[in-house]
């Protein structure tokens, strides 16, 4: 470098992270358990595993958790290497499949959760190597130094039946499972419904890898079953036509998924995955193929009931990294400024398509020959206010009309009820969460011949009842809706 200073001549001094507060740093990057052992699989599938097995065997605080895989494993030299913290730099050019990126998620990740991290690989044709983390003794020595041991002699008989792998052991679990007691039922129930939901996020996380067969993941020795937040295989599930933007590498495909009316029970229960229908709403951001993001609007939109049923899937390579600032956990990424308008588009295109098939349930309303659909209500804009009207043109109407003359007591019940029993609820609902402000009051924008008409009608009704002038203007000014219309009073007679 051509303005290199040249620092010979001065003092230096070495000033190394210290162990301690350097181990809690890492322990705060904000993992749960779900996102670290996802993490660790990361490693597995980069290093071309075929299958991996999560397996944990309950023994309260003593319980330990391990991460096998099938891929290349490390020999002595390349384990040291991956066991240190910032391994690999984060600007180095990874292979188009790796999903690594920081040199630190083995570390941060199993820190996050245990204080024992094990490691034990294999190549094939080589022996097995090992090392262990035992943040204890490292905060004691004050030294970053591994150490050449195993908390239980299994794993290295289990690494020997492998052509090539490794496993990823965790000991002292402190953040699930510190103080419980092996006999605590309790506890145990409160570990297993953690592990349930470890392992719902890995169904999730790797559904790609595992629908297309390019991985096996085992839970307890269980073949997880890959959840796909799409919904592809159902027939009322809407597919639009894939966008491509940042020249063609990242690719937008939005989905509304089908009203609650056309799946399954079980397929509705399904597709609420492990946050609920209104939470896995928005944006799911995929880099090379593994999820990062499920359900998240990118601070673009509010999630909000109505636009429930959209899902929008963004692929992304790992060149773009940098870019989308994507983060050590694997569980943040943010579109470039000059991106989100082009995706805010596509998206909304997709969130109003969603919007009309939560509100019609589904319900195709298609024309049959030549018969139009008649709505009851229509909303309709005066000024830039929203206002529901009901259609005149609806036969309902016709029929009111007719009986008016006979019954018109009974004509009248029936035009409210019709009126009660069919208010445009959802539409109000929508419209009033997008924008409250755009909501009309009564009569708002309009001309109050209506209003001032009716009002001295009553007015003089009143009068001849023998009430005072007084007391006709006291009793309307408290009838909705006139006691929007007050300064009307004035000009009764
Ligand atoms: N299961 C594994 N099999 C083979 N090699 C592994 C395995 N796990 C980790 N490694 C090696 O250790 C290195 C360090 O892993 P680590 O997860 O700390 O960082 P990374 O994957 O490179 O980046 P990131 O911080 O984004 O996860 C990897 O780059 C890889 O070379
Ligand atoms: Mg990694």
């Amino acid at each position: 470098m051509e303005n290199e200073i040249d620092y010979s001549q001065y003092k230096t001094v070495s000033a190394i992270p210290e162990a301690s507060s350097m181990i809690e740093t890492f322990r705060a990057i904000g993992y749960n358990i779900e996102t670290a052992v996802a993490d660790i699989i990361d490693n597995s599938i980069s290093a071309n595993a075929k299958n991996i097995w999560v397996n944990f065997e309950w023994l309260g605080s003593k319980t330990w958790l391990s991460i096998k895989d099938d891929g290349i494993g490390m020999n002595d030299t390349e384990l040291i290497q991956a066991m240190r913290p910032g391994s690999k730099s984060p600007l180095q050019e990874r292979s188009s499949k790796d999903l690594g990126r920081f040199g630190l998620g083995l570390k941060t990740a199993s820190f996050s959760q245990a204080r024992k991290l094990t490691v034990i690989s294999k190549k094939a044709e080589h022996n097995s190597v090992y090392w262990t983390w035992d943040l204890d003794f490292v905060n004691k020595t004050g030294n970053w130094d591994l150490i050449k041991y195993v908390p239980d002699e299994k794993p290295k008989n289990e690494i020997s039946k492998l052509t090539s792998g490794t496993i990823v052991l965790w000991n002292d679990i402190d953040r699930v499972v510190k103080d419980f007691n092996q006999d605590d039922n309790k506890a145990l129930d409160k570990f297993l419904f953690t592990m349930e939901q470890v392992k719902k996020h890995l169904a999730m996380v790797f559904h790609k890898f595992i629908e297309k067969g390019k991985v096996n993941i085992y839970f307890q020795d269980k073949k997880i079953v890959g959840w796909n937040p799409f919904l592809t295989d159902e027939a009322a599930t809407q597919i639009f036509p894939e966008e491509k933007i940042q020249n063609g590498t990242v690719t937008i495909e939005g989905f509304v998924l089908p009203h609650k009316s056309k799946i399954s029970e079980d397929k509705y229960k399904y597709a609420e995955g492990v946050k609920g229908w209104n939470e896995q709403q928005g944006f799911y951001i995929y880099r090379n193929e593994r999820l990062l993001l499920a359900g998240d609007w990118l601070g673009l939109f509010r999630k909000e009931e109505h636009y429930k049923l959209t899902r929008i899937q963004i692929e992304l390579p790992n060149s773009l990294d940098s870019e989308w600032q994507i983060d050590i956990k694997k569980s943040v990424a943010r579109p470039p400024l000059v991106f989100r308008e082009q995706i805010k588009a596509y998206a909304l295109k997709v969130r109003q398509q969603a919007v009309e098939v939560y509100r019609h349930k589904g319900k195709s309303v298609k024309p049959i020959a030549g018969q139009k659909f008649v709505p009851l209500w229509i909303d309709h804009k005066r000024g830039d206010k929203w206002f529901y009207k009901i259609n005149r043109e609806n036969p309902i109407l016709g029929k009111i009309k007719e009986q008016v003359k006979n019954e018109p007591d009974k004509a009248i019940e029936m035009l409210l009820r019709f009126i009660e029993e069919t208010i445009p609820t959802k539409s109000i609902y929508i419209k009033e969460s997008e924008d409250p402000e755009l909501q009309g009051k009564p009569f708002e924008a309009t001309d109050h011949e209506v209003i001032r008409n009716t009002m001295q009608a009553m007015y003089s009704g009143l009068l001849n009842q023998g009430k005072t002038e007084e007391q006709a203007k006291a009793i309307i000014s408290n009838i909705e809706p006139f006691n929007n219309f007050v300064h009307f009073l004035e000009f009764l007679n």
